[in-house]
């Protein structure tokens, strides 16, 4: 376990204005997961390829955990909407890959596995945490949610929601 104290979290990230090195762009195609996250945490996430990323993108994203921000997937309901970013190493390829799991946070009509993403990444949240059981890792994605909302919501960050980035 590490210092991070899950009992005291702050309800909003990152300072009035994305700090350096946010914003971080990210794109590419949706890769399969391992269908765990919709399943069993109520979660389903779109993966990237952290291969496909810049090599900024890729230094920006060292720190391990999880971030917040927007993402659009093209296609039929391809709106711009809020979301939470796990970055972590996958235990299935015995941790030589890097995984970067997008939540984003709307009720798709379909799946969209091999569909264009764009993300635009504007804040760290906390740092990738071993859980002990299913429930704690929900109660914290939960918290996540709630922190990026309300870390979303100032002017200098939802104003990233129609970036030329997105278009
Ligand atoms: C917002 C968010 C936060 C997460 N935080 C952690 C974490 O702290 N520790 C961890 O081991 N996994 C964390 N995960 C990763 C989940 O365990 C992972 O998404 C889940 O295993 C589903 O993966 P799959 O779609 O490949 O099955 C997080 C995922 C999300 C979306």
């Amino acid at each position: 376990m590490t210092q991070y104290d899950r009992s005291h979290r702050p309800s909003i990230c990152g300072g009035d204005q994305p700090d350096a090195p946010f914003p971080v762009y990210l794109s590419g195609e949706v890769k399969r997961g391992f269908q765990r996250g919709s399943r069993e945490l109520g979660c389903p996430t779109a993966n990237l390829d952290p291969e496909d990323q810049s090599p900024e993108a890729a230094t920006a994203l060292e720190n391990l955990g999880v971030y917040y921000g927007y993402a659009r997937v093209d296609g039929a309901d391809s709106g711009v909407y809020p979301m939470v970013m796990s970055v972590g190493w996958n235990p299935f390829y015995k941790n030589t890959h890097k995984t970067i799991e997008i939540h984003i946070m709307h009720a798709y009509s379909a799946d969209f596995y091999g569909s264009q993403m764009r993300a635009i990444v504007l804040g760290y949240i906390r740092p990738e945490l071993d859980y002990v059981s299913t429930e704690a890792l929900i109660a914290d994605i939960k918290t996540d949610i709630q922190v990026a909302q309300n870390s979303l919501a100032r002017p200098a960050y939802s104003a990233y929601a129609t970036n030329a980035f997105f278009t």
